[in-house]
């Protein structure tokens, strides 16, 4: 398998008729004409960003935007997941309201998830409806959450509890973007693109083995590969089951365990893609409980884990904890946990599993009590 050349724009089609959007992915790609071209030209524009972010890379999106829409304005928005809530999503429609916005007006999302997500849903709700384009600026971003339509605020009781399917016009993954990046949050980011071979797709997984170093001191072949893989499959699986009756429940491979560690630790103390990286481990072992995967998968997984430089062994929480978190996982049906189990065929299934079965492998595969230390100082 051939890697992509980053130094070509590479251009993935979502299929959903009316709503299908192309995502771009490749070097350079907010000062490439192509990457601008079909896009709607309006009276006013809005870039979303964070105070992180915005001070990196707004200025040079802005200029861009110049060329389409006579009024191009700029929101910078409290960084961080801890924001993702009502009063910052206020602070958009307060800034569209302010400056006359209209239905033809253009949301860009410069950030990672956390921007992407509240600026989709901003656009979802102001006049029922406004189309919006994602600037996805983290790894995470670029392979997961920018692509597929899922938009969402945090709800006190509840994460991505309030939200709305809401596709953008386009996806542009400008690789350059994240030469910025912590490198924690690129090791977060890995972990979305570990999930996709041992659900998805082997032949990837082997490509992925070797090069996780690669990723990590930001090859940019490489990552041109990982990214354009990640989003071909997550097309795909969007645009066969875009608002998730079944199918797409599988790209939460990992996440139900990881769900927990997040909010049992306290949101923010392990990154999402920490807990989704230890989780994808306990989701393997429990599919070799289950007798669908053998030992040396585990170890595969635990080994790309690991190499992405993220935590493999789970924290400590009393086993009540554990099944009471994992109960207000999105996947559970009427009280009854549902996990993303996976095959030694590269292929993924959500169902319940026995109680004593996945105490057996939360037993197995936690840290002994008394050793809780978050993610980052591990
Ligand atoms: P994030 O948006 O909080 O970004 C992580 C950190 O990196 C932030 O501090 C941000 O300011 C900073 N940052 C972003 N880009 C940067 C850059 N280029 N240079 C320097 N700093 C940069 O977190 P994330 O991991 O991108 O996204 C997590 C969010 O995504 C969660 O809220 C999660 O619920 C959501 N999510 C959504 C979907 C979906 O399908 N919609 C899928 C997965 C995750
Ligand atoms: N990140 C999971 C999904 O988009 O469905």
């Amino acid at each position: 398998m051939q890697p992509a050349s980053t130094d070509h724009l590479s251009r993935i089609t979502i299929e959903l008729g009316d709503r299908g959007y192309d995502i771009l992915i490749g070097k350079g790609l907010l000062g490439d004409a192509r990457t601008w071209a079909g896009l709607p030209r309006s009276a006013r524009a809005l870039v979303v960003t964070n105070d992180a972010v915005g001070p990196l890379h707004a200025r040079a999106l802005m200029d861009q935007l110049a060329g389409l829409h006579g009024r191009v304005d700029c929101l910078e928005l409290p960084d961080g997941e801890a924001h993702k809530d009502w009063q910052t999503l206020n602070l958009i429609f307060d800034r569209l309201l302010a400056t006359v916005s209209d239905r033809k007006t253009v949301l860009y999302a410069l950030g990672g998830g956390v921007v992407g997500d509240m600026t989709g849903f901003a656009a979802a709700c102001y006049m029922r409806g406004i189309p919006f384009v994602q600037v996805p600026t983290t790894l995470l971003a670029q392979v997961d959450s920018s692509v597929g339509g899922k938009t969402a605020i945090n709800h006190p009781l509840g994460k991505n509890m309030i939200g709305a399917f809401y596709q953008p016009i386009r996806v542009i993954c400008d690789l350059d973007l994240l030469r910025t990046l912590p490198a924690r949050e690129l090791s977060a980011g890995l972990a979305e693109v570990i999930k996709y071979g041992p659900i998805a797709d082997l032949d990837f997984m082997d490509w992925l083995e070797p090069r996780v170093a690669r990723l990590r001191s930001l090859d940019m072949d490489a990552l041109g590969y990982a990214v354009r893989r990640s989003c071909e499959i997550k097309a795909a699986v969007v645009a066969a089951d875009e608002r998730e009756g079944g199918l797409r429940a599988i790209l939460n491979f990992g996440h139900t365990f990881g769900h927990a560690i997040e909010a049992g630790m306290g949101y923010g103390t392990w990154l999402h893609g920490e807990a989704v990286g230890c989780g994808m481990v306990m989701a393997t072992e429990l599919s070799r409980r289950l007798d669908l995967v053998n030992a040396a998968f585990v170890g595969r997984v635990r080994a790309m884990v690991s190499a992405a430089g993220l935590p493999t062994v789970a924290p400590h929480m009393p086993a009540s904890q554990w099944m009471e978190l994992m109960q207000h996982d999105k996947k559970a049906e009427a009280g009854s946990i549902r996990f993303v189990l996976v095959d030694d065929r590269g292929h993924a299934d959500v169902r319940p599993v026995a109680d004593d079965v996945v105490l057996d492998v939360i037993s197995r595969c936690t840290e002994p009590a008394g050793d809780a230390a978050p993610a980052a100082t591990r």
